[in-house]
């Protein structure tokens, strides 16, 4: 633009031209990275009255493009689990891109500094307060649902809690597995939780990851691999059983039912906020 027309152009802009509405419930995102070509992780500032238990989701979003005809924007939200714990300084996100999601297929491209909206109602059945006490938890996870147990392998109350805390993770990829198998890792150096829980507190942690469409040292459904007694054989525990094991789960609907089928058939029982029983579910996020 040369200098006479952007005189032009102001000279006939009102004088409080209206600014640009900003985003309602708005956070910042802090950093962003791509783990494969369908899966990011993310982090935004959180708001300074946001409470939440570690488990917990909320509604996450950005704005829509502009209808058509009234030129107004609604925002496209959709429920994300907390991927850090309660008492993380920012949130973290995890999340799959879907390339004709109406949210993922613009949120993938969100950069540090851009912001997004963040509905701050947390709520959600994956917590500790839903399950009564027991010696071991189970953390049955597949694709993103891995995301609340991110969150609860870094909640100090899972070990307190818990004798042995075990997390199992079917994909489809090796690549999938990455953001999993890095929190393990980052978790097992972590010396504030070291601090508080005890140098040794990692060795709780029994991770079960398998792979469904690529080679990898354990390969099958994880629901596949109980039936046949593979995965107690391989970490040398019990069955599952309503005495000592508790159960969360979070991963695409047909895995939810079959799982909470075959806990039922280990005798342990749906339990909920107001109703604490040995296991609970949670449906992992889809766009
Ligand atoms: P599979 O490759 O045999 O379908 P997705 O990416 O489609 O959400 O799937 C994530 C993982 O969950 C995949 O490894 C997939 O295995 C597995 N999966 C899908 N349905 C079930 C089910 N009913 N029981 C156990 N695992 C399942």
């Amino acid at each position: 633009m040369n200098e006479s027309l952007a005189v032009t152009d102001q000279a006939t802009q009102p004088k409080t031209a209206p600014k640009a509405p900003a985003l309602p419930d708005a956070q910042t995102v802090t950093f962003v990275k791509h783990w494969t070509d369908r899966l990011f992780s993310f982090r935004v500032t959180r708001p300074a009255s946001l409470r939440f238990r570690s488990g917990e989701f909320v509604m996450i979003g950005l704005m829509g493009d502009p209808d058509e005809k009234t030129g107004k924007q609604k925002p496209i939200l959709r429920a994300y689990s907390i991927a850090s714990p309660s008492w993380d300084e920012e949130l973290e996100f995890y999340s799959i891109k879907v390339p004709d999601g109406p949210l993922t297929s613009k949120l993938q491209n969100i950069k540090e500094g851009d912001q997004i909206i963040l509905r701050p109602k947390p709520v959600g059945t994956l917590v500790h307060d839903a399950l009564l006490p027991g010696k071991r938890l189970w953390f049955f996870a597949t694709g993103t649902g891995f995301a609340p147990f991110a969150s609860l392998l870094r909640e100090p109350q899972t070990y307190e809690d818990y004798e042995e805390v075990v997390i199992t993770h079917t994909c489809r990829t090796v690549g999938e597995l990455a953001y999993g198998a890095a929190l393990i890792e980052e978790i097992k150096q972590d010396e504030m939780l070291a601090e508080l829980m005890g140098e040794d507190f990692h060795k709780k942690i029994r991770y079960y990851p398998t792979t469904t469409r690529e080679e990898s040292p354990k390969m099958g459904r994880i629901t596949d691999l109980m039936r046949k007694g593979e995965v107690f054989e391989d970490l040398g525990i019990k069955p599952i059983n309503p005495e000592d094991d508790r159960a969360m789960v979070c991963g695409n609907l047909a895995f939810n039912l079959e799982i909470k089928e075959m806990l039922e058939d280990y005798g342990l029982e749906e339990g909920a906020n107001s109703d604490p029983k040995q296991y609970v579910v949670e449906k992992a996020f889809v766009d």
